[in-house]
């Protein structure tokens, strides 16, 4: 019997789509997104829709009968995708790239597939050990230390809060060892005025709010000030408080700008804190032997994030923590109840005991295809061809009269804005304002804004494997030409 005739319809239909059925439907949907990716540049990269347009597209009630796959395709062509934001289009260059590339896709198709749930290593090897050999391969590539422990986070906003959970648990066991006490309602970290929301959010979820994270004001490139951080851990150790942890970021989101680590790091060891690096989007940059310089001192961190979801070509989501102090993880979080419970052996690693969802994802398949599918060699190539791009514009907004560069481009974000002659500040700002509105309007590029030393900057991210020279070009084209009109009286 042909696999289509092995299922009878009636009283007992079956739920799951036959074989035969899936694979045509899988056939459509890959030549679907192949087709997809091969011309992202036929859509606007930012979708034009009002809040609640899909909304009240869809249906209302839930279907009760089942949908033939062509037509579920169809809807989502018509209904779903003109609503949708293009991350894979070569002009996205807003926030950092969601780095989509091919081979991610396959191994995120992979990982769906075999539906692995690391809970311990019992409950797949291949998930564990997978995660194991990827992330000992990206921490060589990156330059870390070899005796670092990886693991794979879904945001490193996760990941820094596991990063201050240990930190919190670190200071609490050093407090034990001398026999005082950390009084939990007093613990506060620190960061860089510039550095991530995730900072100050994860003090909020240890319920010590906002104000528990300090912000160190930053110099005129955007890296914190190590005697500014000093004098705050002085002045509230002077009021009572107690310092946990520093924060301190390669890549910051506004600007890319770099914290000067190694200093931190002496800080920190001075007061036994907890030192956590968040290298989210600049991370993959340290690949390259020339951009190493911006990661000195990393290597005395505890704790240290990077996701291969914004510049590492593997989609959404994998963001990738290394600690050289695991075990402040595991005692601060390890609780296995019995029907988890595995005889240890020593190169078995269970991932739950290390962070606070038990269940994980197969996240390294889609790490681990990327990796094969590229080759370090061409990943650091393409890399190294983005950083040129971001200072191919650089250079044209330095050489625009009416055009400034409001920050060092030390990766591939440029930070810029025009400046029309004889007005105000604000109406500078107003008139970057117009300009991103009419830029973005386009529908060709999708560029994003930030404060910066209080002034509305540009900014124009590039990480999207697809982008390319011509598109830069293109975008100058635009920016000079939107500037024009945007500053018409
Ligand atoms: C420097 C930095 N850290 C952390 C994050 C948060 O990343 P995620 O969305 O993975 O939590 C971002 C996001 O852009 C970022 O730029």
């Amino acid at each position: 019997m042909k696999e289509e005739e092995s299922y009878s319809f009636g009283a007992a239909e079956p739920t799951e789509l036959s074989p035969e059925e899936f694979r045509r439907a899988g056939h459509d949907l890959v030549d679907w997104i192949s087709s997809y990716l091969a011309h992202p540049e036929r859509y606007r990269v930012l979708s034009q829709v009002r809040p609640g347009e899909l909304l009240d597209t869809l249906a209302p009630d839930p279907p009760e009968r089942p949908s033939p796959q062509a037509e579920i395709l169809a809807d989502f062509e018509h209904d779903v995708l003109p609503r949708a934001v293009h991350w894979n289009h070569p002009g996205f260059m807003a926030y950092f790239a969601a780095g989509g590339s091919s081979p991610g896709i396959l191994g995120e198709t992979l990982a769906a597939a075999l539906n692995n749930v690391g809970l311990l290593w019992r409950s797949s090897p291949a998930l564990a050990e997978l995660e194991e050999c990827t992330l000992r391969w990206l921490g060589r590539l990156l330059g870390l230390p070899g005796h670092w422990f990886g693991l794979i986070h879904d945001t490193a906003s996760t990941a820094t809060l596991h990063a201050v959970i240990a930190g919190r648990q670190s200071a609490l066991e050093r407090a034990g060892r001398s026999g005082s006490e950390l009084d939990l309602n007093r613990i506060v970290i620190y960061t860089s005025a510039q550095a991530h929301s995730s900072v100050e959010r994860a003090m909020a979820a240890l319920g010590r709010g906002f104000e528990a994270c300090r912000k160190i004001p930053c110099d005129d490139r955007f890296a914190m000030r190590p005697e500014a951080l000093r004098q705050s851990i002085a002045a509230d150790l002077r009021d009572g408080f107690q310092p946990i942890a520093v924060v301190a970021t390669v890549g910051t989101t506004a600007s890319a700008g770099v914290d000067p680590v190694g200093t931190v790091a002496e800080i920190a060891a001075e007061h036994s804190l907890w030192l956590h690096v968040d290298a989210a989007y600049a991370g993959p940059a340290a690949m390259l032997p020339e951009m190493r310089e911006h990661f000195a001192g990393c290597e005395r961190a505890d704790s240290f994030v990077v996701n291969p979801h914004k510049w590492l070509f593997v989609p959404m989501d994998c963001s990738v923590m290394y600690t050289s102090r695991p075990e402040s993880f595991r005692r601060a979080l390890s609780l296995v109840p019995e029907y988890l419970r595995s005889g240890d052996h020593p190169r078995a690693v269970n991932y739950m005991e290390y962070s606070i969802p038990l269940g994980r994802r197969f996240r390294a398949l889609k790490l681990w295809y990327v990796l094969r599918s590229f080759g370090s060699e061409r990943i650091a190539a393409t890399l190294r061809e983005h950083v040129r791009l971001a200072r191919l514009i650089a250079e044209w907004v330095d050489a625009a009269p009416d055009f400034e560069r409001m920050a060092p481009t030390h990766f591939s974000l440029v930070c810029l804005r025009v400046v029309p002659p004889n007005v105000t500040d604000a109406e500078i700002d107003r008139a970057n304002e117009k300009l991103l509105g009419a830029v973005n309007d386009t529908g060709e590029f999708f560029l994003s804004h930030a404060r910066l030393a209080d002034r509305y900057v540009i900014r124009v991210a590039i990480g999207n494997i697809r982008t390319t020279e011509a598109h830069v070009r293109r975008l100058w084209e635009l920016l000079q030409r939107c500037a024009r009109s945007a500053l018409a009286p």
